[in-house]
């Protein structure tokens, strides 16, 4: 998506440890026109799957996800990575591998809001090793709903985390694949 890209060109830092920094427009300040381009963009890329829900983990996904949401006209679900008081009742739980924090953590979502009725899409801001990704979907698959595929802002593509869940036949659409970056400059997969 060129104006997704064209922002990480211009907005976008390279730090050390392959950490792309967008704070400017999807990490810290969100840009919510471009959200909703994004959003735009995925509705015309999944126009042919029935989607009932959406869900993504906190907290970076979720103002996307709530953006994207307004065009399939569903609501989100955010999975919550730390235990909490208003999380009662049964969950399906996951833990999850950060790389970026060198810890595992547990993703927890509530029973209630995700069913085997249910077609999912997942959303989140960034692609990288995939843990999360992979995370979501294990819930996904102790919940019986059916997967529609990951619908993803930046794609670090050479982390392998995406190609790795494509070649297991999930669809993964990623608006941004970035291949290879470096000390000032940043180059895209096609
Ligand atoms: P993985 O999911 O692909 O395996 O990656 P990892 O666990 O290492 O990612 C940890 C966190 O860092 C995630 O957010 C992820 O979205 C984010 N992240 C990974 N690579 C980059 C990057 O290059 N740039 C930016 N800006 N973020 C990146 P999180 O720590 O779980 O928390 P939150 O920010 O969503 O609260
Ligand atoms: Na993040
Ligand atoms: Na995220």
């Amino acid at each position: 998506m060129q104006v997704l890209k064209d922002r990480i060109l211009t907005e976008g830092v390279v730090k050390g440890g392959n950490v792309l920094k967008v704070d400017s427009f999807l990490n810290h300040q969100m840009d919510i026109t471009l959200f909703d381009a994004m959003g735009e963009e995925l509705k015309r890329r999944f126009k042919d799957e029935k989607i009932t829900k959406i869900l993504t983990i906190e907290a970076s996904g979720i103002g996307i996800a709530c953006i994207v949401a307004r065009h399939f006209g569903v609501p989100v679900v955010f999975a919550k990575k730390s235990e909490s008081k208003n999380l009662d009742g049964d969950l399906y739980t996951s833990p999850v591998y950060s790389f970026t924090h060198q810890k595992e953590y547990m993703i927890r979502v509530s029973k209630k809001f995700i069913t085997e009725e249910d077609r999912v899409l997942v959303i989140d801001d960034f692609l990288a090793n995939g843990k999360a990704l992979i995370g979501l979907f294990d819930i996904l698959g102790q919940s019986g709903a059916t997967v529609v595929g990951a619908g993803i802002a930046i794609e670090k593509g050479f982390q392998g985390g995406g190609d790795a869940l494509r070649e297991q036949g999930l669809r993964i659409e990623s608006l941004a694949i970035v291949e290879e970056m470096g000390e000032g400059f940043i180059k895209f997969r096609d």
